[in-house]
């Protein structure tokens, strides 16, 4: 029986729970996607090593905590296949194919990888990477070439099973266009094999930290969880960055970068009455407190069921280990597929 849907295929790495920037970046698309697309949905452990080469137990650790984050939020693994990366060995194997294709100097001008680099303290440094001792390899401020390399095996992620469509946050979009200059130069190379990639990105995908900073980032401690408690919630809430100058209640405040307003925006269901708000903020008279009171009921509101399911899971890690091994399986199949059509393409397909 052929599969006629169109294919969507995403990836979380296994290296921290789940926040509330997945959530809106990747997750509710991932929801709606999988009615209509063949929707699977990787922990990308192999990639989590690439920063983590010295943590092995921290990623084995979050992979159950990944899937399960999933789950909770509404992607049902009777719709969509989860697995396990390193469990696909062809993907492995794409990618080495691909790093012909890519120039080192491209991927050292790949946006997210700088941005990563910057916020890891990676660093081109040759002295940093030759005084280093075989264990603090990840450690000492020289970027590991398996990270720098990660866009190329992310494309192969995506390509071995054709993915039509990517759901991911806006900082995954070089990404994909990384995985498009692949695509046509291996069809280039190589003859028609595989189909060009969109990424499905929210009109508001990026939801900046608690901090007030760009983003929200497990490595930057400025997130709320999919598994924080009420009492977590409300803690990050209160200390919310919101407008340094306004101290009095009865001063006018600004909403413009003001982090409470930027979380209301996006989950409130009420935007009427945030409207109003914001102009009793602007107005003065609107206190920090009654705003930071409104959000912790919004944000509870979304994660109080998505944790309680979470909870239910998480007594169940057989139940979700099984998803895992069932959908890898399945998986597997395609792969061999795929790199049986690659290798002919490549005319490496000796016997
Ligand atoms: N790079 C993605 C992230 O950091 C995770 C990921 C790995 C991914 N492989 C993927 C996302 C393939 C989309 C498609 O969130």
């Amino acid at each position: 029986m052929a599969e006629q849907r169109k294919i969507a295929l995403t990836g979380d790495r296994p290296t921290g729970r789940l926040h509330l920037g997945h959530f809106v970046g990747s997750l509710k698309n991932r929801v709606k996607l999988q009615d209509e697309y063949k929707q699977y949905v990787m922990v990308a452990d192999v990639q989590a090593l690439t920063d983590n080469a010295d943590k092995p137990e921290k990623v084995r650790n979050n992979i159950l905590e990944t899937t399960i984050d999933n789950i909770a939020a509404g992607v049902d693994p009777t719709k969509t296949t989860f697995f396990v990366q390193s469990m696909i060995p062809e993907i492995a194997e794409l990618t080495i194919f691909f790093l012909n294709l890519v120039t080192v100097s491209r991927l050292t001008q790949n946006p997210t990888v700088r941005a990563e680099m910057r916020d890891k303290g990676f660093e081109f440094d040759r002295a940093a990477a030759d005084k280093a001792t075989p264990g603090e390899l990840v450690s000492r401020a020289s970027v590991p070439a398996g990270f720098l390399c990660y866009p190329v095996s992310q494309a192969a992620d995506i390509l071995f099973v054709k993915a039509n469509v990517v759901p991911v946050g806006e900082d995954q979009k070089p990404m994909i266009e990384q995985t498009n200059e692949i695509v046509d130069k291996f069809n280039a190379l190589y003859g028609e094999v595989f189909p060009r990639v969109t990424a499905v990105i929210p009109p508001k995908a990026r939801l900046s930290g608690t901090d007030g900073g760009a983003k929200m980032g497990k490595s930057l401690g400025n997130c709320i969880y999919l598994s924080d408690s009420r009492e977590q919630i409300e803690e990050k809430v209160m200390a919310m960055y919101t407008d340094p100058d306004h101290i009095h209640v009865e001063q006018p405040g600004k909403v413009e970068g003001n982090v409470v307003f930027d979380y209301l925006d996006v989950f409130d269901p009420n935007q009427t009455a945030v409207e109003d708000l914001k102009a009793r903020y602007r107005a003065g008279g609107l206190g920090d407190m009654e705003i930071k009171r409104r959000l912790t009921g919004v944000i509870e509101e979304v994660v109080a069921p998505i944790r309680e399911q979470r909870n239910y899971l998480a007594k169940n890690p057989d139940h979700v280990l099984g998803i895992l091994k069932a959908g890898t399986e399945q998986v597997r199949e395609v792969a061999t597929k795929t790199l049986a059509e690659v290798k002919r393409a490549m005319k490496i397909d000796y016997f």
